[in-house]
């Protein structure tokens, strides 16, 4: 049943991928281009003066050259125009925010959610070519509702370039959450976020933020200063914080880790929703191994969602199996840092889907690799577990029932006595 090797060489994709690189070319040909069309006009131009009698009508003029100096440069710019068309607006027309809530709503589960819908007509993204010698403007356009900005140069708005130099972390926890989201935060600051030194291990957590948008934007921004200077614990990058980007922020994660915590020799992104034992974690990491590691709750053979109201609907274009590689569930998985570099140059291969755990699969895919299981299959759990304090001491990462007062819940398993009565 498993069937590999098919993702990542996916015709589909990589139809995609060359779409990409025509798109690069045909910016880089445009600017040479140009270059050309200028040097022409200016030599016309010297030429013409010599001959310009005081009657000259630059109008005529005008008329008598401008097909030829202007109709080739027509044919990349229809070009540019129509493929922005074709692809832009079907985007628009298919991308419906309310199936997402609607899901994200029954699920119950807390992710950066902001109505995507919004943030596309709210944003107009300054796409700066990444390949362009010179800032040339290039019109942006839209990945489609499936796909995300990735790759592409984002920045740090809010950063911690020193701390894992500074205080040396075994195992870095990553926790995405929306810039407005302080309350979860501070919930994880004060349960097992808290855990910064276990079994003589340093622990460090750092939470993940993109652009808040829309009319308190500004003033998010402010209170973010403000609550980084107070915990130094935040890393903004200036992408759109929304669901349907949570793949970029991944990648970024990848990216901050690759540039500002390479030596750390674990890290593991987590959900803001779920529970975490961290001594549970470091137990396991210390018997782990060190590189090529990517572990979590594994899913095989995961079935792609072909029903367009699903909220992790795929259409078959974008890729056309119907099971996916294994992939590690993106509630909480770990991975050893050797694994960023070449997570990150997969990225540069295997086109962006916005599904950021299958994504992650789909680049292990491409680097012949897979995830492993961990040692023991309830360490991760999927379904929100009721809390138990005897059963919550023997696993590493479950989801809660959102109703649950996790501060109370920390309470009672950090309190003294055993964990599971007498059997
Ligand atoms: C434009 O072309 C017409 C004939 O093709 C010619 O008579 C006229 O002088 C030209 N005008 C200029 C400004 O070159
Ligand atoms: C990582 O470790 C190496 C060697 O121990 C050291 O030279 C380097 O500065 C460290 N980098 C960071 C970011 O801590
Ligand atoms: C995702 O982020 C990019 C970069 O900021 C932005 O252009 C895009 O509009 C965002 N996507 C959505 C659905 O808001």
């Amino acid at each position: 049943m498993p069937e590999r090797g098919f993702a990542a060489e996916d015709p589909s994709l990589k139809m995609k991928n060359e779409d990409n690189r025509r798109w690069c070319w045909v910016s880089r040909r445009h600017g040479v281009f140009f270059t050309l069309v200028l040097g022409v006009v200016l030599f016309l131009q010297y030429n013409s003066i010599k001959d310009m009698a005081p009657s000259w009508n630059p109008k005529q003029w005008l008329q008598n050259h401008s097909t030829k100096l202007f109709v080739p440069l027509k044919e990349p710019n229809t070009g540019l125009r129509d493929t922005k068309a074709s692809e832009a607006e079907p985007t628009i027309a298919m991308f419906t925010a309310p199936s997402i809530s609607a899901v994200l709503l029954k699920t119950g589960r807390f992710l950066s959610t902001q109505e995507p819908q919004t943030s596309h007509q709210s944003v107009i993204p300054q796409v700066v070519h990444p390949h362009s010698t010179r800032p040339t403007p290039v019109p942006y356009v839209s990945p489609g509702p499936y796909l995300v900005e990735y790759p592409y140069e984002y920045h740090f708005t809010i950063n911690e370039p020193l701390t894992c130099e500074q205080e040396k972390p075994f195992v870095v926890l990553m926790v995405p959450v929306a810039p407005h989201n302080r309350a979860h935060r501070d919930v994880i600051r004060s349960t097992w976020g808290s855990e910064r030194l276990v079994l003589d291990k340093v622990v460090r957590l750092f939470f993940l933020l993109g652009m808040q948008t829309g009319d308190d934007a500004q003033q998010v921004h402010k209170q973010l200063l403000q609550e980084s200077n107070e915990h130094q614990d935040l890393i903004q990058s200036d992408f759109v914080d929304c669901y349907k980007n949570l793949t970029i922020k991944t990648m970024v994660m990848l990216e901050w880790l690759d540039s500002f915590c390479s030596n750390a020799s674990y890290a593991m992104k987590i959900d803001s929703d779920m529970f975490l034992h961290v001594p549970n974690l470091v137990k396991m990491l210390l018997n782990a191994p060190t590189s090529n590691y990517l572990t979590g709750l594994v899913a095989y053979n995961g079935a792609v969602l072909r029903d367009p109201s699903s909220k992790w609907y795929l259409p078959p274009e974008l890729f056309s199996p119907p099971v996916y590689p294994p992939y590690a569930l993106g509630l909480g998985y770990i991975l050893s840092l050797d694994l960023t570099k070449k997570l990150i140059e997969a990225s540069r291969h295997v086109k962006a889907v916005y599904i950021e755990d299958v994504y992650l699969g789909l680049c292990m895919m491409h680097l012949g690799m897979s995830p492993t299981n961990p040692p023991e299959g309830a360490h991760f759990h999927v379904v929100p577990l009721a809390y138990d304090r005897c059963y919550f001491s023997q696993i590493i990462a479950t989801t809660v029932i959102p109703s649950t007062n996790r501060l109370w819940l920390w309470k009672d398993f950090k309190a003294e006595g055993p964990y599971c009565k007498n059997p």
